[in-house]
């Protein structure tokens, strides 16, 4: 199944491209992740929460301004939105920017993941139904598989489909003209597109980590849409620990209301949100268990590293992808993970965090 969600937006004269634009059928919405029970209620929750537009989007200013300039300038020219890749660790709005772009551009969007483009006919299927100016979101552009890939380029490059027809000699490639349409690549590796795909986007953005009151504010935003009283020290202190990501903050905010909730404790306070959030492993920093357990194996067993990241994942009993995509990029940013080419560094400050002496050699050389 190729398809993952899909949105038609309002019709608004005003909004549209020039190009003759007709109406799409919303086909059901899909979950990738969820069990099947789960998906109505969670996405539709998870939908009303999200920004629609770039005014109520929170953070990520340089990158608004970018695509700000790019929506006016197609919009100007009655032109479609370049095909645009975003990338950066998980959780940081890639998808929901792609439906402000939509929102913004006055277009539909049909949103998609590369895995879930298994076999040619998932991808050529997706091409054939978009509208004029449509956007196409691809989550994990970099898990496309090659066949799948080679039928973008034409497709990207000159709105374009080449199939090929018949076998061996007598084999022939028909095109199949396309409408405009921009696709939206989302990766947390941008090193791990191929060249060939990566020069077909016109613009390259790289989602940054929120700072703590851009998280309290999405923290403030999300707890009145749940209506859920929490205090603005209780949101910093929600936003303190959620590693610099909306999605990590806006989950900790339901687990912190369903402490203050069950224990009556009224308003979440900043007190509140750090029982609660300590009842959750989840330290201070934003650490869990996970994180804490990797410094660990590297401090204790390995005298603060370097270590290989194979032997990390063992230790753990997590995978090298997700720690290489989830753990050490925050680790990296908050500065107590150094990565080499030698392997894996505990710093100074990771010491410091867990409570172990830095050894001499360590301090001389961070
Ligand atoms: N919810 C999740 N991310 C958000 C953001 N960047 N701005 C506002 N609300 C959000």
């Amino acid at each position: 199944m190729a398809i993952i969600s899909s949105k038609k937006q309002p019709p608004d004269p005003d909004r549209q491209p020039k190009q003759r634009r007709e109406s799409v059928t919303a086909p059901p919405q899909q979950n990738m992740l969820q069990p099947e029970a789960a998906i109505d209620e969670q996405g539709k929750q998870e939908d009303s929460i999200r920004p629609q537009r770039f005014a109520d989007y929170i953070g990520q200013k340089d990158l608004k301004d970018v695509l700000d300039i790019a929506i006016k300038a197609a919009k100007s020219r009655g032109q479609v939105l370049d095909h645009l890749l975003l990338y950066g660790p998980p959780g940081l709005g890639k998808t929901t920017m792609a439906m402000i772009l939509a929102s913004e551009m006055g277009v539909n969007y049909k949103i998609t993941s590369a895995p879930a483009l298994e076999r040619p006919r998932d991808i050529v299927g997706l091409l054939v139904n978009l509208k004029p100016g449509d956007i196409l979101f691809v989550d994990e552009i970099h898990r496309l598989s090659r066949m799948t890939e080679e039928i973008l380029y034409p497709a990207m490059e000159d709105y374009r489909l080449d199939i090929t027809v018949g076998k061996g000699s007598s084999a022939r490639i028909r095109s199949i003209p396309l409408v405009q349409f921009t696709l939206v690549g989302a990766t947390t590796r941008a090193g791990a597109l191929t060249s060939p795909l990566r020069d077909r986007f016109g613009l390259i953005q790289k989602l940054r980590f929120y700072e703590v009151d851009e998280l309290s504010q999405i923290v403030l935003r999300t707890a009145q849409f749940l209506q859920t009283p929490v205090r603005e020290d209780g949101a910093a202190e929600i936003a303190r620990r959620a590693r610099g990501t909306p999605r990590i903050a806006n989950r900790l905010l339901k687990r912190v209301r369903d402490y203050a909730e069950v224990k009556k404790l009224g308003e979440i306070t900043e007190t509140v949100a750090a029982e609660a959030l300590h009842l959750f492993q989840v330290d201070p920093c934003g650490l869990d268990w996970t994180d804490r357990r990797m410094l660990s194996v590297i401090i204790e067993q390995f005298n603060g590293g370097p270590v290989g990241l194979e032997t990390i994942a063992a230790a753990t009993g997590e995978d090298t992808q997700t720690i290489e995509e989830v753990y050490e990029p925050y680790l990296m940013q908050i500065g107590y993970l150094s990565r080499t080419h030698r392997g894996r560094l505990a710093t100074t400050a990771a010491y410091k965090h867990l409570g172990f002496k830095p050894p001499n050699q360590q301090l001389s050389l961070l």
